[in-house]
């Protein structure tokens, strides 16, 4: 009872088992002191007064600022995850995870099953990324993507590129890679001089997210970004 408490009020196991011997916490109507009681993830459940609600997964879709790692955490420094005030006791982590210096859309969740569906390539879920590059994009490397780029130690998919003014264009991929997108543009010689994710599946980046901002998605959002490109 005290897992569940905790997950659904977003307080620490500690917290909620305080809460439950406190008296705070009633379910199915009845009020309930031992922290150690079984009860079913439908259970209503109501803690000082105020209905909480059980969800088994969350999902966040955060714009991530630079400078930040796409890690749960850190020795030494602040993660995207560190920026999740309600995170409470889950295992949160970022579903694909992008360069320090990349910003944009970057999921962040507990369900690792999704996470999975999302990221493989086998899935044909599209990432979509804003790049702009030092020197000006040449239009054969639309083919040149088109055909999938031979990094050495992998193939990449076929991906879609979209000029979008000289050194600026959108790319749309089906596969997240290390340094993935710089490293297809340097093979052609060209620098990434910035890189932001702006879709995931069929959810674009919300654009009144700030950098460091984040929501959390509906149910419908979710079904969005495992869409099939
Ligand atoms: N490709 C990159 O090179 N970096 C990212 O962060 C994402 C895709």
């Amino acid at each position: 009872m005290d897992k569940l408490v905790s997950k659904a009020g977003l307080l620490s196991r500690n917290d909620a088992k305080a809460y439950i011997r406190g008296g705070k916490v009633s379910v199915d109507g009845v009020l309930k002191t031992n922290p150690a009681e079984k009860f079913s993830e439908n259970s209503i459940i109501f803690l000082d007064g105020e209905k909480i609600v059980y969800e088994k997964n969350v999902y966040y879709m955060m714009n991530k600022p630079g400078g930040i790692v796409s890690a749960s955490e850190d020795k030494k420094e602040k993660t995207v995850v560190d920026l999740i005030k309600e995170r409470g006791n889950r295992n949160l982590f970022p579903a694909g995870r992008l360069d320090r210096d990349t910003t944009g859309f970057l999921l962040i969740t507990d369900d690792g099953e999704f996470a999975h569906k999302i990221l493989s390539p086998s899935r044909h879920v599209e990432k979509e990324y804003i790049v702009e590059t030092d020197l000006a994009i040449p239009s054969e490397l639309i083919d040149f993507f088109k055909e999938g780029v031979d990094l050495g130690d992998f193939t990449a998919l076929p991906a879609v590129l979209k000029i979008l003014s000289e050194k600026r264009a959108a790319v749309v991929l089906k596969e997240g890679k290390y340094h993935q997108i710089k490293r297809m543009f340097l093979k052609y010689g060209l620098k990434v001089v910035s890189l932001e994710r702006i879709r995931m599946g069929n959810l674009n980046l919300d654009e009144n997210l700030k950098a460091g901002e984040y929501k959390k998605l509906t149910a419908e959002d979710i079904g969005k970004i495992a869409q099939r490109g």
